[in-house]
């Protein structure tokens, strides 16, 4: 018999036979890269480079790195490596400051895409036939998109909702009993407060699992949409200059990592500050390498994102933390840099407080303060809402090492997303 659609054997083959899969796969990478488009053909040549240099994975450290501004320079077709009329679909970053980042994909990278999409949602618990629910946003962001071809190839049921309407969005889960939704994990908390808006338990919903990514959120996060839903949550990471969502999921069986797909992308961690390559189990800034794709091959690109790289468990590929967040989300708050994230770790430890929450700075007399604004469960009288304050200041003192000032709102106060979430103001 076939196997399924969504698990290939070269998810637990052995490491050797993956380095060398790795190590074809790079070195053709590199040619048609080098050959075809002219940043990395500069870019080699002024680090002395050749691809006839490249023949194994050891070899990567030897090709200098790849960051968004390259990608920025070639606004907006100049880094692809074949004709335009060969690509059969065109995604862009948002990017919140000047021109997003345009990305191709040829008939065959679509077809990449898809099925490491589908991979994940096998990893994740999808089988086919199920019904899924997709309400990441369809259009130039990756995430509808991705997902959907993913769901069609695995051999499920695609309900393409995309983000937004969120009234409409509950109506159609009530209705489709889809049992599986992919979402942002701070969009889902939207979803849930809307079914008990509208008087539905969200526990007693037809969905038993949820695929979560595009955003940094934590295992205090998993765990009260897990325990809201009741339903199992699962991480999945991507982004659109690597291929979309699909880049890492997390295996339900273990819930302990994203498994990164590494017969089509190779990870590397670095220190962000002096781009020293860092052994594995040290945490630092995620750099991957396409291994399979044609019109936009990324050598060594730097995601920005910080995580950790940790040997397989479920899989022999390896695994990456939680990403705590990206090194531009960074806080520095009297000496101490904080991802948003952390402070969503330690606000969920307090019983009463939501994960609707939003950080700002302060500065006066050159010295940084750090806001944070969060939501109360349920609304509470102004004496609870100064004690749930002063334990989410306590909390946050003691494990992150910041003073912040926290003040705790009534519930449905802090904007909704219908997407990736604003953490910092
Ligand atoms: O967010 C692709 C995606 C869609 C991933 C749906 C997962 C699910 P971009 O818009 O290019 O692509 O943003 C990529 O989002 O560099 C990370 O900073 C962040 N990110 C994505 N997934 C996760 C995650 C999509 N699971 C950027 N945890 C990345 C933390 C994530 N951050």
């Amino acid at each position: 018999m076939a196997e399924p659609e969504g698990y290939q054997p070269i998810e637990t083959a052995s490491v050797d036979e993956l380095r060398a899969l790795q190590s074809q796969r790079l070195a053709a990478t590199v040619r048609n890269a080098y050959d075809n488009i002219a940043h990395y053909r500069s870019a080699f040549d002024a680090a002395g480079v050749h691809p006839d240099h490249i023949t194994g994975i050891e070899d990567i450290s030897r090709l200098p790195f790849l960051v968004k501004d390259d990608l920025r320079a070639a606004y907006p077709f100049g880094m692809f490596a074949v004709p335009r009329t060969d690509l059969i679909r065109v995604h862009a970053s948002s990017g919140t400051t000047g021109k997003p980042t345009v990305v191709g994909y040829t008939r065959n990278d679509i077809e990449v895409w898809a099925t490491v999409m589908a991979r994940s949602m096998f990893a994740a618990g999808g089988r086919p036939g199920d019904l899924v629910h997709v309400a990441y946003g369809y259009g130039l962001f990756t995430g509808g998109l991705g997902a959907h071809y993913g769901a069609e190839k695995l051999g499920c049921t695609v309900v393409p909702m995309g983000g937004g309407q969120t009234e409409k969005q509950v109506t159609l889960i009530t209705d489709f009993e889809p049992s599986i939704i992919m979402v942002t994990p701070s969009y889902c908390l939207n979803l849930i407060d809307e079914m008990e808006r509208q008087g539905i338990d969200p526990a007693a919903s037809s969905l038993k699992l949820g695929i979560f990514g595009a955003e940094p959120w934590t295992e205090g996060m998993r765990t009260a949409i897990e325990q809201r839903l009741d339903m199992d949550a699962v991480d999945i990471y991507g982004l659109s200059e690597v291929i979309g969502p699909g880049v890492a999921a997390e295996c339900l069986e273990t819930k302990d990592g994203l498994t990164i797909w590494e017969d089509h992308f190779y990870p590397e961690i670095i220190d962000p500050v002096t781009g020293e390559v860092l052994p594995d189990g040290e945490e630092g800034e995620l750099v991957l390498t396409s291994l399979t794709k044609e019109a936009l091959p990324v050598i060594r690109y730097r995601t920005r994102d910080v995580t950790t790289l940790l040997p397989g468990t479920a899989r022999t590929m390896r695994r990456l933390t939680r990403v705590t967040g990206r090194t531009d989300d960074m806080l520095i708050i009297r000496g101490v840099n904080v991802y948003p994230s952390q402070i969503e770790h330690e606000l969920l430890k307090v019983e009463g407080l939501s994960a609707h929450y939003q950080l700002h700075t302060t500065r006066d007399a050159n010295m940084v303060g750090l806001v944070v604004n969060v939501e109360s469960e349920r609304e509470v009288d102004s004496d609870t809402a100064a004690q749930l304050a002063a334990r989410a200041r306590a909390q946050i003192k003691t494990m992150v090492g910041v003073s912040a000032e926290v003040e705790v709102l009534a519930p449905f106060t802090v904007p909704r997303s219908e997407g990736k979430a604003q953490r910092v103001l």
